[in-house]
């Protein structure tokens, strides 16, 4: 697999969906923000479908996968009753990432190699129904060993990690682990992804990471959207993409 000198930026919708069902209402549409991000330069659109509902709804899910020009990246928890809504729903691509109810957000990677065998059979649905699968993971040689195992064509690196210490020194050791993953994921004929708490000012050093083909944000491109709207918010950060790797 080739290095690629641009970077892809997928816009995650969820917090369109968390403001609608504060008051379970018609807006904002999730579906509607879908377009607009698309409009404003972004490569892919990324819902997550939780088991609570608590943000996008299945409905969501079957609009977005009619209307975008894009394509669409699906996370869910590798259960049963998802699996069947995406092999209905067919998105181009869906990404395996745990869940617990009680979290605020995906708090930690997925336990790929902890239960190889539950998720062999998940993968192999989905990809024979013509679905790209991704799995969100830890940047840990065992989960990204564990991925190839599965055969799933591309991991997600979790950048939770990095994003949220301040510490300058944790933050460092926290880069060469994402960047070494990426490496080593890479060399393997992987596709790496990453995301998870990106923002204007932490986005930089990992699109700088060269074996980073897409980036999925989304909760620091909704509340900058609040003071100068989802257009501006999206091409600012595609910008900030552009320039990292520039
Ligand atoms: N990628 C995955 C797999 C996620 O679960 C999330 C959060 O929903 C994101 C990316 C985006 O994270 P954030 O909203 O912090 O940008």
């Amino acid at each position: 697999m080739t290095l690629s000198s641009s970077i892809q930026l997928g816009v995650n919708v969820d917090h369109i969906a968390t403001v609608r069902q504060q008051r379970r209402g018609r807006f904002p549409d999730p579906v509607y923000a879908a377009l607009v991000a698309e409009q404003a330069g972004a490569e892919g659109i990324t819902a997550h479908l939780r088991e609570d509902r608590r943000h996008i709804q299945e409905r969501d899910v079957e609009l977005l996968k009619d209307t975008l020009q894009t394509r669409l990246n699906l996370e869910m928890a590798a259960t049963r009753q998802m699996v069947n809504i995406a092999l209905r729903v067919r998105p181009a691509h869906c990404c395996l990432v745990p869940e617990r109810r009680e979290e605020l957000t995906t708090e930690g990677g997925l336990e790929a190699a902890g239960q190889v065998t539950t998720l062999h059979s998940v993968c192999d649905e989905l990809t024979a129904a013509g679905i790209v699968v991704s799995l969100f993971i830890d940047p840990e040689p065992s989960q990204i060993e564990a991925a190839k195992t599965l055969g799933a064509p591309c991991i997600e690196l979790h950048t939770g990690a990095y994003a949220d210490t301040t510490d300058p020194a944790a933050r460092r050791r926290e880069h060469a682990r994402l960047a070494h993953a990426a490496q080593y994921a890479h060399a393997l004929g992987l596709q790496v992804n990453a995301g998870h708490g990106l923002t204007l000012d932490n986005v930089q050093a990992i699109a700088q990471i060269p074996e980073i083909v897409e980036l999925n944000i989304g909760y620091s491109i909704v509340a900058r959207a609040l003071f100068v709207g989802l257009p501006a918010a999206v091409a600012e950060m595609k910008h900030a993409l552009a320039a990292a790797r520039a």
